[in-house]
């Protein structure tokens, strides 16, 4: 199988990140099918993807046709079975290990032989989700970052048994849609954030070592380094509840101290002082 045959993507779960890699599918010209767990959560995703897809109009980056072709690959389904013709599903459920393996078992039951299974997970072992499966060499990892339209790039992530022609299909799949791969390991962390979750832990605990506020920690990084955006911003954006959910995850699979979250975070999330997403993190967000 090569990223030529690739005709028909099946995105599986269309929240945050699934939605966002359904669009970005369907502007590349792919036909999509997105599954979720309701005709509601169908219906929100489509609206939403309708939404970014409009304001990309607005904002001259496509024409009015361009979208209406664009919206007219996707179609969701609640039922998995509808995927049996996609070549490569990109899986985006709750970031859960149970809930991947269980997907994970019945997709490969609907999809034909040579088909990719991705999973965009954060955190998990993307080896143990395809060890539910009774092929694992055709299951990779395809780690998008939010939000996926907008940011470059995925990390095509190889576990020991992944074939050669899976991962580069998930690598020329991925430059089809316009994005920049890189190609790594299955260990925790990825790339990105083995190095990043820690690092922002970092930027956390010198609030309080230092007395420093959130706003003088964000300009030290962005004027001092010239960062393109403060730890403190950049924590809000992820989501606090995110950031500590992926910093318990890499501390328990590889222990160093650093990648415990702080306790300044836990206290933020168990407040549900989330970041952009609740209005509330180390900034405050109107409207
Ligand atoms: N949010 C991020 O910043 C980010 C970035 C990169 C990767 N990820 C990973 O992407 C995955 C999804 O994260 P998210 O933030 O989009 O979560 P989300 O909660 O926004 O969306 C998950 C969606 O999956 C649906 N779902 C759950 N089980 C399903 C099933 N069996 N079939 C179909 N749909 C199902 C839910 O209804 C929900 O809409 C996680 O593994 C996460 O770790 C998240």
């Amino acid at each position: 199988m090569s990223e030529a045959d690739v005709r028909t993507v099946g995105v599986v779960g269309l929240g945050t990140m699934g939605a966002g890699i359904a669009q970005v599918c369907v502007q590349a010209g792919i036909a999509t099918v997105g599954r979720e767990v309701s005709e509601e959560l169908c219906e929100l995703a489509r609206e939403r993807i309708a939404h970014y897809l409009g304001r990309g109009v607005e904002k001259g980056r496509l024409t009015a046709e361009e979208r209406d072709a664009a919206l007219g690959r996707l179609t969701t389904t609640t039922e998995l079975a509808d995927l049996a013709a996609c070549d490569l599903v990109v899986e985006a459920i709750v970031e859960d290990l149970g809930a991947k393996r269980e997907l994970f078992r019945a997709l490969e039951s609907v999809v034909r032989e040579g088909a990719v299974l991705a999973t965009n997970t954060s955190a998990l072992s993307v080896t143990e989700i395809a060890g539910a499966t009774k092929r694992p060499e055709r299951v990779v990892g395809m780690h998008f970052f939010n939000p996926a339209p907008v940011l470059p790039l995925v990390e095509v992530v190889r576990t020991e048994l992944a074939s050669d022609a899976a991962v580069e299909t998930a690598f020329a799949l991925a430059e089809r849609l316009g994005k920049e791969p890189i190609r790594c390991n299955d260990t925790p962390g990825f790339v990105v954030n083995r190095i990043l979750i820690p690092l922002l832990n970092d930027c956390v605990r010198v609030l309080d070592e230092a007395g420093v506020s959130p706003e003088d920690l964000d300009k030290a990084m962005t004027r001092g380094v010239n960062w393109p955006i403060g730890p403190c911003a950049l924590i809000d954006l992820i989501g606090i509840d995110v950031h500590v959910h992926a910093s318990e995850a890499l501390h328990a699979a590889l222990g160093e101290a650093r990648m415990a979250p702080p306790q300044r975070l836990v206290r933020m999330r168990d407040e549900g002082h989330l970041g952009r997403k609740s209005g509330q993190g180390f900034f405050s967000y109107g409207g």
